[in-house]
């Protein structure tokens, strides 16, 4: 048996196989189970979908796994922050049962070669700057899907291009989850929560506001009527200018299900950014 009682509540499991059981056996006591997948140094954003999580399900398990196969080689894998003792403290308080945090041979045995590959979305945004990232979100969140057999799992709307890739992997193995995504969690001065904000220094910390600024001024003109997505992206464009030091990745209007370019912005386009703030790339968008 390879779980442990970290504190009281909180159950910590690192097999698949107990999780899948854990999983069965609260549907056979008539729950609902709910996944909520992270790779943990959890902040308030990763917690919002925990409360969602709870509200919609009768069990939760939280993964905290950083994955692999995400992380191009010249990435951030080995500094990504690891928090766990953290992380568990915060998932016993907000009444969290059960956290999976597998090895990484469990999740790719010795020789693995089999990957999840969304065609075509995959490439885009995000993608098209980190290759092979989406393969490998793709990849273990399908792992975690099958370890967990959620009813529902959850997932920020921070990582959009994320979340357009897991709905067609969902939809086209028609895998029994529901995803729901959750809203974007701010620091009351706009910027997007990440794991990765801990990276930033005092001043590249004020130059990353450029992003949050940049997309309300986005929505300002949505607002006031704009349509065109070269003249959002211009803007756009012209708020990053303003902070020389912020080297942009992409900006970009897309229809959110397909992530392709639209011309003509319509209500449900994503406006999405990503920028690199020193050697931290930051990404954040806006359902307009
Ligand atoms: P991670 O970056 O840890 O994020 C876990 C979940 O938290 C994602 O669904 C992400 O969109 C959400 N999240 C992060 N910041 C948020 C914020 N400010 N507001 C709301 N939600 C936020 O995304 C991943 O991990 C991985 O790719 C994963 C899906 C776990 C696969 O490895």
């Amino acid at each position: 048996m390879s779980a442990t009682e970290v504190a009281t509540g909180l159950r910590v499991i690192e097999t698949i196989a107990e999780l899948r059981a854990w999983s069965r056996a609260a549907r056979r006591a008539g729950k609902s189970v709910g996944l909520v997948p992270t790779m943990g140094a959890l902040h308030a954003g990763h917690l919002t979908l925990v409360e969602a999580a709870k509200a919609g399900c009768d069990a939760v398990a939280v993964s905290i796994f950083v994955n692999p196969t995400q992380f191009g080689p010249n990435e951030d894998f080995a500094d990504y922050p690891r928090t766990f003792a953290a992380d568990c403290k915060l998932l016993e308080t907000a009444g969290v049962e059960v956290v999976f945090a597998p090895r990484a041979e469990e999740m790719y045995p010795k020789g693995a070669t089999t990957f999840v590959e969304v065609a075509g979305l995959s490439g885009r945004l995000d993608g098209a700057s980190r290759p092979g990232h989406f393969r490998g979100v793709a990849t273990i969140v399908s792992k975690l899907f099958l370890a967990a057999e959620p009813d529902r799992a959850y997932f920020g709307q921070k990582d959009a291009a994320q979340v357009a890739v897991l709905r067609r992997m969902t939809l086209d193995l028609a895998l029994p989850v529901d995803l729901v995504v959750c809203p974007i969690v701010r620091e009351a001065d706009g910027l997007a929560l990440s794991s990765r904000n801990r990276y930033l220094s005092a001043e590249e910390r004020n130059q990353a506001l450029v992003l949050s600024r940049t997309l309300a001024a986005v929505e300002a003109a949505f607002r006031a009527g704009k349509r065109s997505a070269e003249t959002l992206t211009k803007l756009a464009a012209e708020q990053f200018a303003t902070v020389p030091d912020v080297r942009v990745d992409y900006i970009a209007a897309v229809d959110w299900a397909t992530l392709e370019p639209v011309a003509k912005v319509v209500p449900g386009n994503l406006f999405a950014v990503a920028a690199w703030v020193g050697s931290t790339r930051l990404i954040d968008n806006l359902v307009l």
